[in-house]
């Protein structure tokens, strides 16, 4: 009896690896929610209205009320593996939920970015409704198999990014592959410079020209790591040691570990002089190990609850305003 083809026949370290990696799970299906199957009942007081996440069996249910009406929509789209905001759909239209849950507080609060929002009914309270082109583009960068020029089909989208998200023609290869043609190899990604892929990760992560596009400006934005990087004077656009790939491995979570990447930025700041064609980096006068815990510092996102690394690796001194 043979087994059904998959990548992992061939590939069984990535795939595993992947499997348990924040981008497989960018988006979860109904059912899927080990963070709402722990919570089973949460709640919070916003603005007059109250919010409640009930859990049972695996069936979520949102409920907003301000008193006198009250709103209860099944959770179908859960968005995020750390954090979560839910999309929401009723009559037909999407709305994002105006709260989120956060895991540094182990609750419920505003969805980042909703702070202007003053809503003057529960269907308002219960979320921010998308236009079609955002409902589309939020399910593009958190799941797989959204067809280009096609009406949107939430239902058909597969959740989390497949291999085919970031390996275009992986489907293609691995039929041909199972004859032993291996003509058709999917893109090699570890073949494309920095800056390429940057914009590759950037089609989700946000590229630089995207921010510069769109005038996204202040700490809001430190989450877009492609911009802030290319914002840093470490970053070189040929060279492979300051690429994404120099310090994340897409097939895994991200490492937590400051020592980790030390040897990355002694790759280009070493005292001896390394093997690459680029003239060596200068030296630190303060410290030999934790580069990152002083020239990545992390910044938290004005609505609160949720930090990120800021990627445009810099001497930090201390009063300065956050460099733009
Ligand atoms: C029958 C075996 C087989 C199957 C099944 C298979 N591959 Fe491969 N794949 C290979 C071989 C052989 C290579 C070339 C050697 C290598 O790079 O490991 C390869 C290479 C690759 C590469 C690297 C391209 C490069 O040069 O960097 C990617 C990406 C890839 N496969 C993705 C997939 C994905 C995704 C699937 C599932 C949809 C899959 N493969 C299924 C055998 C297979
Ligand atoms: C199709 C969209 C898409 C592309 C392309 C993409 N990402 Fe992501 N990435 C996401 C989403 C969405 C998340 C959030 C996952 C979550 O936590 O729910 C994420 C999360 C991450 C994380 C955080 C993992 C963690 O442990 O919290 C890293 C690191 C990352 N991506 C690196 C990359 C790199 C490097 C590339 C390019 C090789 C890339 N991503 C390309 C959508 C994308
Ligand atoms: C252009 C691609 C893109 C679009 C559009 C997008 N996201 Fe994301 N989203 C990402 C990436 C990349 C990350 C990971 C890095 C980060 O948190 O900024 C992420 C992170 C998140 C997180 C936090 C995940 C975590 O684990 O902490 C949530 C929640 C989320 N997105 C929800 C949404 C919702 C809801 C929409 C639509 C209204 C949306 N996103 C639209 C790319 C996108
Ligand atoms: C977020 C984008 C992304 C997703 C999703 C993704 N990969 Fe990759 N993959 C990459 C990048 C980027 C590289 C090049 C990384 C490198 O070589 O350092 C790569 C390299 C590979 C390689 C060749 C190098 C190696 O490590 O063996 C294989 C094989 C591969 N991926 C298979 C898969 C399979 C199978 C899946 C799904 C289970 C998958 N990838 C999902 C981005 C992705
Ligand atoms: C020189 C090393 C380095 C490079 C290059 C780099 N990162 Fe990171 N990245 C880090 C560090 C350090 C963290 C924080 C790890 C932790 O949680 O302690 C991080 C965290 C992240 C996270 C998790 C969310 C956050 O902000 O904390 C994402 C997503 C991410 N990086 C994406 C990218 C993308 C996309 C690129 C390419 C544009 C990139 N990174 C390039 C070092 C790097
Ligand atoms: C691709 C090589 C490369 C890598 C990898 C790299 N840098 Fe740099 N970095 C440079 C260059 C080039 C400069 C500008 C000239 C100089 O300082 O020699 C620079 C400048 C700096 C500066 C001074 C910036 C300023 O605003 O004056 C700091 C601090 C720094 N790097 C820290 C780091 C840390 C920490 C890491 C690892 C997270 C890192 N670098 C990774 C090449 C690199
Ligand atoms: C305890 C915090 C801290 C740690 C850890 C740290 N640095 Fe620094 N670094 C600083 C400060 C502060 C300065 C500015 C010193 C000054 O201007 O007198 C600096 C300066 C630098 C510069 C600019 C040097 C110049 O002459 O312009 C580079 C490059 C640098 N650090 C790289 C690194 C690397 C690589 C590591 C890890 C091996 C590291 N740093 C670890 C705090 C730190």
């Amino acid at each position: 009896m043979d087994a059904p083809l998959t990548c992992a026949t061939c590939h069984n370290g990535v795939t595993t690896s992947y499997a348990t990696a924040p981008m497989r799970h960018a988006m979860e299906a109904q059912g899927a929610n080990p963070t709402l199957n722990a919570h089973p009942d949460l709640s919070v007081q916003m603005g007059g209205y109250t919010y409640r996440i009930q859990t049972k069996d695996g069936q979520s249910t949102y409920t907003v009320s301000d008193g006198s009406d009250t709103l209860s929509l099944p959770i179908h789209w859960t968005f995020g593996q750390h954090a979560q905001t839910w999309v929401l759909e009723k009559d037909g239209h999407f709305y994002e939920s105006l709260v989120s849950y956060f895991p540094a507080a182990q609750g419920l609060a505003l969805t980042p970015g909703d702070q202007k929002i003053t809503p003057h009914n529960v269907t308002e309270a219960m979320g921010r409704q998308l236009p079609i082109w955002e409902t589309r583009t939020c399910f593009n960068c958190h799941g797989s198999g959204v067809i280009a020029g096609e009406k949107l089909k939430p239902a058909k989208v597969t959740p989390g990014l497949d291999c085919e998200r970031c390996h275009a023609g992986a489907q293609q290869h691995m039929a041909d592959a199972a004859q032993n043609n291996f003509k058709t190899l999917p893109k090699s990604l570890n073949r494309l410079d920095s800056e390429q892929i940057s914009d590759f990760c950037g089609q989700c992560h946000r590229t630089w020209d995207t921010v510069m596009h769109n005038k996204w400006r202040g700490p809001a934005f430190v989450r877009f790591q492609p911009y802030r990087l290319e914002n840093s004077k470490c970053f070189i656009g040929n060279d492979p040691r300051i690429s994404c790939l120099a310090c994340h491995n897409p097939h895994q979570p991200v490492n937590h570990n400051v020592a980790y990447y030390d040897a990355k930025c002694l790759a280009c700041h070493a005292e001896t002089k390394t093997a690459s064609s680029h003239p060596a980096a200068k030296t630190c006068s303060v410290a030999k190990s934790n580069c990152t815990s002083c020239h990545m510092p992390k910044v938290e996102l004005p609505s609160g609850h949720a930090q990120f690394t800021d990627h445009d690796i810099r001497v930090v001194r201390a009063g300065e305003p956050y460099p733009e």
